[in-house]
């Protein structure tokens, strides 16, 4: 009792000079200075308080110390001016203005008389004692013990501890059973919460209830305790208050207070210790950190705040997203590492193993801004990027693109040593000079190296040669990012013919890598160290140079660490090159066809390799921005770089041949036999299912080892899909398989490769898998592959060629297996 009296004391104390009220008639009206109707306890008041520099009206602890606002009424509205007026009508409590009443409470029937009661619940009743409208209905950041969160309700939280209007975070009980954090202005999806009570599924009209001790727990619709979010158990003696609450920052807390220690409110339990949880504390572009348990937010490397002082506008970078395609000059680009976690928006996942490859990918395609790499995925993201927090745990990897400038003086960060202060201490001079000095250094060296890479190996054109270039260039008017210092957009360098000859001794006979199908292969050195491959162009392509130029910016924009990567051209009177990374593990063709270096190729290789093949093709067929057919896929047009990882070279080399013939049907067939499918040899039809058939083929191949020429059963060539299928027919799948994988392989991977190469060859070029399907059927174990049906081969005896029945079209066959250029009329 005696605590009973000092609540009362307190009370009046806090009413001041109000009246006690517990029953307010209708009629009855509040100004901002005999502010508020209070509660019995005197604890709660319903009025007017302060906010910002006028008056909110809601639900407030008046009988503390720290007055706790706990419900406002339309909190998104401006404050009222200190001249208002409170009115209880009979349709609920509103604000007289020029323009007629604001009401903030309506109520559902006549109110006659309402009531603050002592749970802090403001009730309106209508003359037959029934309710017609209360607060415990709807409620802003705040429950209150008796108070209940229905099904379909929210929380949100406030803008900050003074302005109670909506902030950006909030708290729903779902339709679905489920109790879920969001940011604001997000769909209720898994992607953008960050709490959740994981009772999804447990039917409609869940409810969040709030007992007297504390105890949050949900009740499904017969009224069963399906979760215990807080124990409770808490002290409910006189003096204690409870009170939940989704916070400023985000996550929901039960806090407590003890009224007879006249005390602060404490937390008694809370949805995350860890203030970064809540996604869209950072805004665009920069992550969460904690300081001392304390959340702030940073910027990406190399990045600025939108707005300094308000950390929700993000942050911005440093240069423009078309400086990577239209080579900006003042940057390079590199990828920074941040241990970090964000929200998965990839426009891209490739499979990847390799970091590096990772981040060579996102390097070398523009609309690549950041990507997150996990060991085996390699997600590709553009800007902006959300949800952003420092994660030390996480296995993932985010790598963000960061343009770095490339002269001294565009640099922010460099320590300018004349424009600093004196110091006091020599030391500290010595180590700015120092430091500045070394950044200098660094920065000019880098600068230099990137003169050399971009310049140095461009020897510059002879005059001549510039002005045939500006000459064709002006003729046609339309190469595309082209400048007139010797690059060109996309990164790819105009290398000079004499840069060519030094780096390749004249196109010496030892420096020739091979014949490809569309000339031959040199290997070359360049004065900076740098190895390329050149390959010559036979003079058929009957391009004019521009248009050849125009081909090429196309072809350079075909970026995927599957496909051998262009660094420029060299054009020469009539002649063209084009330049190459060097792979220095040769291509598929040498280790596979040799039964030494085939060793060295065991399953799990193959296997990368044909699972990398397929990723190529699936990047020409369908993600790169033209759709790319390649007509002429074989072993030796697969590039091994020194992970043995396959690289698919002279992509779009068909494409620069047959420019105007890329139709669906062509006079000159352009391909090598055996990887050919039958409605090219035969029609000169050809569709990305041709490429399906030459990659079959390529499967068959890479499982046996052999060469699909090299079959010779009785009399008669039969070439490997007639053989494979033969054995196939017969479940004697197995014997297809390369002696040499005996100790390495996956039996069921293998056979399943090998139904997958079946599928691929199939007759009717419909009845073949796209290449998504093929990378799903080799990347899934658990989906169900389709019986192969007879696949299209042709048997030919001796004579190769000669049965193929071409009828009216000329057929070239550029390279053949062991015979070349043969070129066959019809009839
Ligand atoms: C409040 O007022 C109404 C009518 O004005 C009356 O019927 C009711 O008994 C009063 N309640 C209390 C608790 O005084
Ligand atoms: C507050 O003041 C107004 C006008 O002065 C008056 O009508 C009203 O009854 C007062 N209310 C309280 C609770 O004293
Ligand atoms: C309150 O004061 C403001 C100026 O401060 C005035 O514009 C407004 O009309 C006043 N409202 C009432 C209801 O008197
Ligand atoms: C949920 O509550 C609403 C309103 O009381 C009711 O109409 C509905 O039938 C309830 N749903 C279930 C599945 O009980
Ligand atoms: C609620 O009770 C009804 C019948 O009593 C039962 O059929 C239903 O499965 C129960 N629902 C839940 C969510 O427990
Ligand atoms: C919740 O806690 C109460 C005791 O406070 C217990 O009886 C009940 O079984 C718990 N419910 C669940 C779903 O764990
Ligand atoms: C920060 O900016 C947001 C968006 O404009 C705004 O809603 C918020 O009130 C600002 N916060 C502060 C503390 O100024
Ligand atoms: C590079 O910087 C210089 C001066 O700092 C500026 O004039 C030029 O436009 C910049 N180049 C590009 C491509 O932005």
């Amino acid at each position: 009792m005696a605590c009973l009296a000092c609540l009362l004391a307190l009370a009046f104390v806090a009413a001041e000079a109000q009246q006690m009220q517990s029953n307010i008639s209708q009629g009855s009206s509040l100004t901002t200075t005999n502010s508020t109707w209070l509660s019995r306890s005197g604890l709660y008041a319903f009025g007017f308080y302060r906010q910002g520099d006028g008056y909110a009206v809601g639900i407030f602890l008046a009988g503390i110390p720290q007055k706790t606002v706990v419900w406002t009424a339309n909190r998104d509205d401006p404050p009222v001016s200190n001249n208002a007026t409170l009115l209880f009508t009979g349709d609920g409590l509103a604000l007289p203005t020029a323009e007629g009443q604001n009401y903030l409470v309506k109520s559902s029937g006549s109110a006659s008389y309402a009531s603050m009661l002592n749970s802090g619940n403001f009730v309106l009743y209508n003359s037959g004692r029934e309710i017609v409208w209360q607060s415990f209905d709807h409620p802003t950041d705040t429950l209150l013990p008796g108070q209940r969160l229905l099904s379909g309700n929210e929380l949100f939280s406030a803008k900050s501890e003074a302005d109670h209007s909506t902030g950006i975070f909030r708290l729903k009980m779902q339709n679905d059973g489920n109790l879920v954090q969001y940011p604001v202005d997000t769909p209720d999806t898994s992607v953008y919460a960050f709490y959740s009570s994981l009772t999804v599924g447990q039917g409609e009209n869940v409810t969040l209830n709030f007992g007297a001790d504390g105890h949050l727990y949900l009740l499904n619709r017969n009224g069963t305790n399906i979760r215990n979010i807080t124990d409770g158990g808490l002290p409910t003696d006189e003096g204690k208050l409870y009170l939940m609450r989704i916070d400023v920052g985000g996550i929901f807390r039960l806090y407590s207070h003890d009224l007879k220690k006249n005390a602060i409110w404490s937390v008694e339990w809370e949805s995350s210790k860890d203030k970064c949880v809540p996604k869209g504390l950072c805004g665009l572009n920069s992550y969460c950190v904690l300081i001392d348990l304390e959340p702030d937010c940073k910027c990406l490397p190399r990045f600025k705040s939108v707005n300094q002082g308000n950390q929700t506008f993000g942050c911005e970078r440093n240069f423009v997203a078309d400086a990577c395609i239209n080579r900006n000059e003042n940057f390079t680009y590199t990828m920074e590492e941040l241990e970090s976690t964000w929200e998965d928006d990839s426009y891209m996942s490739l499979r990847l193993s390799d970091k590096d490859d990772c981040i060579q990918g996102c390097l070398e395609d523009c609309d690549c801004e950041a990507v997150f790499f996990d060991g085996t995925n390699c997600r590709k993201q553009r800007l902006p990027l959300r949800f952003g927090r420092r994660d030390k745990g996480t296995s993932e990897r985010a790598f963000i693109k960061v343009g770095v400038p490339t002269k001294p003086d565009t640099d922010p960060r460099i320590v300018q040593p004349g424009s600093k202060k004196k110091a006091h201490k020599w030391i500290w001079i010595g180590t700015a000079i120092g430091a500045a000095l070394l950044v200098m250094v660094l920065c000019i060296s880098s600068y230099l190296l990137r003169r050399k890479l971009f310049s140095g190996e461009t020897n510059p054109m002879s005059e001549n040669e510039m002005l045939e270039w500006m000459e064709s260039d002006r003729s046609t008017g339309d190469v595309k990012g082209l400048q007139n210092d010797g690059k060109m957009g996309n990164n790819l360098t105009i290398f000079s013919y004499a840069s060519v000859v030094a780096a390749t001794t004249n196109f010496s006979e030892e420096n020739k890598l091979g014949q490809g199908g569309f000339g031959p292969v040199y290997k070359g050195k360049l004065v900076t160290g740098r190895e390329i491959a050149v390959k010559r162009l036979s003079r058929c392509s009957g391009q004019g140079t521009s248009e050849f130029k125009n081909e090429l910016i196309l072809i350079s924009e075909l970026q995927h660490t599957n496909l051998v990567h262009l660094f420029g051209f060299c054009i020469h009177g009539e002649e063209r090159m084009l330049i190459y990374a060097y792979m220095p593990n040769k291509s598929l063709d040498y280790f596979l066809f040799d039964s030494t270096r085939a060793m060295l190729l065991d399953w799990t290789k193959r296997f990368n390799i044909i699972e990398g093949i397929a990723q190529g093709l699936l990047y020409l067929h369908k993600y790169s921005r033209m759709r790319v057919i390649h007509r002429d896929l074989k072993a030796s047009n697969i590039l091994l770089d020194e992970y043995m990882k396959p690289k698919i070279s002279d992509f779009g080399l068909a494409r620069i041949f047959t420019h105007n013939e890329l139709e669906a049907n062509t006079n000159r067939i352009v391909g090598t036999y055996g990887y050919m499918s039958p409605e090219y040899a035969m029609e000169g039809i050809f569709s990305i299912k041709s490429d399906v058939y030459s990659f079959g083929v390529l499967v068959l191949e890479i499982i046996s080892g052999r060469r699909n020429s090299s079959f010779y059963i009785a009399d008669h060539v039969l070439n490997i899909v007639g053989y494979a299928w033969e054995l196939w027919k017969e479940g004697r799948g197995l014997e297809l398989m390369d002696p040499t994988l005996k100790d390495s392989c996956t039996e069921d991977q293998l056979l399943r490769c090998f139904q997958v190469g079946l599928l691929c060859v199939e007759e009717n070029a419909a009845d073949r898998p796209s290449m998504s399907d093929v990378v799903s059927m080799l990347t899934t174990e658990t989906i169900s592959l389709p019986l192969p049906t007879r696949p299209a081969f042709i048997t030919i005896r001796n004579v190769i060629v000669s049965d193929i029945s071409i009828s009216r079209r000329e057929l070239q066959i550029i390279s053949v297996n062991g015979l070349s250029n043969t070129t066959v009329a019809g009839r």
